[in-house]
């Protein structure tokens, strides 16, 4: 268990970074939770109608995770994937139950395909290829990440990459739970569509 604390801590650390929060801050656009949906994500960012700092905050949101990964496998001896997925778990809970944010994080997306592209790279492809798809066809994005999330752990698992394939079930039914407003906006027909102003 030792063996895994340093490769958790790496990870929580890095994935509790609040890059959208701290982006829109710096950018004296005021505090990102007051705005549209309240998340700190890229899609909100997206909100404030500053799209190169959406694209930012995709990104770094999502490098973090990679980059988590790469860092727990590499403090626990380079072969070790088992800290590989642990830093990447503990990035992706990172995000969502960030510490410096009373617990209230963000909804996981980008991070998860840092996490997967790093732990298992064929589940970043299918993940972006169906939320693309998806995003594209609907203009949902919280849709498309649902859908996207729900096939990347069977993806994996039918690819043979079991072990990842459960680690990406994991984040799948986190990142499920932190979409249950968006769930019941999409039902409604409230949910508000990429690029829609309110
Ligand atoms: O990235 C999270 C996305 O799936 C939904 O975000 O702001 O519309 O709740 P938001």
């Amino acid at each position: 268990l030792a063996a895994y604390s340093l490769p958790a801590l790496i990870g929580y650390g890095l994935g509790s970074i609040p890059f959208g929060l701290l982006l829109t801050r710096f950018a004296g656009l005021g505090d990102i939770r007051t705005i549209g949906s309240g998340n700190i994500g890229a899609t909100n960012v997206l909100r404030t109608g500053h799209k190169g700092l959406a694209a930012l905050t995709l990104l770094l949101d999502g490098l973090k995770g990679t980059l988590a990964v790469v860092l727990g496998s590499l403090v626990a001896g380079a072969q070790s994937t088992e800290a590989g997925l642990i830093a990447g778990l503990a990035a992706f809970l990172g995000h969502i139950f960030p510490v410096w944010l009373g617990f209230k994080g963000g909804k996981g997306v980008a991070t998860y395909i840092g996490v997967v592209a790093a732990l298992a790279w064929p589940g970043a492809l299918v993940f972006v290829g169906l939320w693309l798809a998806v995003a594209v066809a609907l203009r949902y994005s919280s849709l498309a990440a649902l859908i996207a999330s729900a096939a990347t752990p069977v993806a994996l698992v039918a690819l043979g990459w079991t072990n990842e394939g459960l680690a990406a079930l994991v984040m799948s039914i986190f990142l499920f739970g932190k979409h249950s407003a968006n769930i019941s906006r999409l039902l409604k027909g409230e949910e508000p569509r990429i690029g829609a102003k309110s």
